[in-house]
């Protein structure tokens, strides 16, 4: 069987070069190839999957042939025994524990506490204040997550936490080629992101330090992982415990906040998907807080949301490397080779959506979805090792996307076609800026 095709690289750095100017149009000329292309960076061997059956073959089908891999390929030590980087029995362990906390009934009890948090921010802006929207909604959602799964109140302390964030998003920025040095070159960046992890862990130890001895009082994630025992009566070690609070600190609140932020976005540029909105709003929830009995009927607003999350996925490209020798699509694919799953990519092809640049929330029929292949859409990855927080952020969206859109409108003040960073999530290269109108 022969290696899948792909564009020929320099010497040493690869493709490097080509994916750091324009990673966007780096995959347009990789597609070009086909749906199975391979490609280098510095001392890696890659292949990108662009069809959604191949996808599917690597997340679900065959999902064990592959193994999880992230940031610790590019030096990014961020939490190695935390649930997104853990793999095989570890993980296993690891993920039937924490299901626990994100069961249908534990995520319908956060749904008030959601809506509280957004009522909240709302009533401290002021009539005609100019705010940046994804920095509103980045304490937002760090405040859902930590009062609903840490029963904390992190108001005080939140930069620790946001700085951290940001600093592992420029860690990991794709048009950064310190992204591709190892963590031992003394890079201003590699230096930073030391030092404020090491921060961010003597914050993280000083959280479960203050709640050992009580973890019995809290009904909350946090209680949940200090007591949780495998079934040889273990409870997880010290480095788990710190690697999943990073973990879900990170996982949780930056890429709901990404959503909400490039939702209110496209609001602002499509009037009429705005005043349907509106109009569904008014007749559901009439000026109320949305409940959980209401969002059943808050169709439209999914839609909004998908087609949010459509286009711009925060999770925008998924890793995976493969654990033995695998065939692909008819093509060989040695062990090792990093895989990349570009949903930035899939998701505005031509091929499964018409006029993939608009976003048209109206697309997402009934009938569009039964048509739609399975992994054409994938913001939440796929397969076993799917998004643990899926059902939380939904709910979260369908809570808080009402709550703000009900009391506020928005007039942009920054570039409405903002450009995108590549980082670990898709991020706006600017604050959005926004005129509060209440
Ligand atoms: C719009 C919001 C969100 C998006 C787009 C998103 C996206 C994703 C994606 C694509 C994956 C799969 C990664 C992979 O397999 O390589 C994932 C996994 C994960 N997400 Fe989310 N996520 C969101 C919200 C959340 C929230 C709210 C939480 C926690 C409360 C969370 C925690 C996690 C964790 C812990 C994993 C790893 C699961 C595992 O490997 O077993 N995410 N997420």
């Amino acid at each position: 069987m022969k290696a899948p095709p792909g564009p020929g690289g320099l010497p040493v750095v690869g493709n490097a070069l080509s994916l750091v100017r324009d990673p966007r149009e780096f995959y347009d000329e990789m597609s070009a190839y086909g749906d199975v292309v391979s490609y280098r960076l510095p001392r890696m061997k890659f292949c990108t999957v662009l069809h959604p059956e191949l996808i599917e073959r690597v997340l679900m089908v065959d999902y064990d042939r592959y193994a999880k891999w992230g940031l610790e390929d590019f030096g990014g030590e961020f939490a190695p025994e935390g649930l997104l980087l853990t793999d095989g029995d570890q993980w296993r362990r690891q993920r039937t524990t924490i299901q626990n906390a994100f069961t249908v009934e534990q995520i319908r009890s956060y749904g008030d506490t959601m809506a509280r948090c957004a009522a909240e921010m709302v009533s401290r802006w002021d009539d005609g204040e100019e705010i940046a929207l994804n920095r509103a909604f980045s304490k937002l959602t760090l405040d859902v997550l930590t009062r609903s799964l840490f029963d904390l109140r992190l108001s005080e302390e939140a930069d620790v936490v946001t700085e951290f964030a940001e600093t592992l998003n420029d860690r990991g920025s794709i048009d950064g080629i310190s992204t591709f040095l190892p963590m031992w070159v003394p890079t201003p960046e590699n230096r930073r992101y030391k030092r404020v992890l090491s921060d961010f862990r003597a914050f993280i130890d000083r959280l479960i330090d203050e709640r050992r001895g009580q973890a019995d009082e809290y009904d909350d994630l946090l209680s949940l992982l200090l007591t949780a025992e495998d079934d040889n009566g273990n409870t997880m070690s010290e480095t788990e415990l710190r690697d999943q609070m990073v973990t879900f600190l990170f996982a949780g609140h930056e890429t709901t906040s990404l959503a909400l932020t490039y939702t209110f976005l496209e609001l602002t540029k499509n009037r009429s998907v705005r005043e349907r909105l509106d109009a569904e709003h008014e007749a559901v929830l009439g000026g109320g807080t949305p409940e959980l009995g209401d969002l059943n009927d808050l169709a439209y607003t999914e839609q909004v949301i998908r087609e949010s999350l459509r286009l711009y996925p925060p999770a925008f490209i998924m890793f995976r490397k493969a654990t033995e020798d695998v065939e692909l699509g008819g093509y060989w694919i040695p062990k090792g080779t990093r895989i990349t799953l570009p949903q930035f990519y899939v998701h505005t092809d031509e091929r499964w959506y018409d006029a993939p640049e608009r976003f048209d929330p109206s697309r997402w029929t009934e009938e569009f979805e039964d048509t739609l292949p399975d992994y054409a859409y994938f913001p939440f990855g796929g397969g076993p090792r799917h998004c643990i927080g899926m059902r939380f952020a939904m709910l979260e969206l369908k809570t808080i996307l009402p709550t703000v859109a009900q009391s506020i409108e928005f007039e942009l003040l920054s570039d409405p076609d903002p450009e995108l960073d590549m980082a670990t999530t898709l991020r706006p290269a600017e604050d959005i800026r926004m005129r509060v109108s209440k």
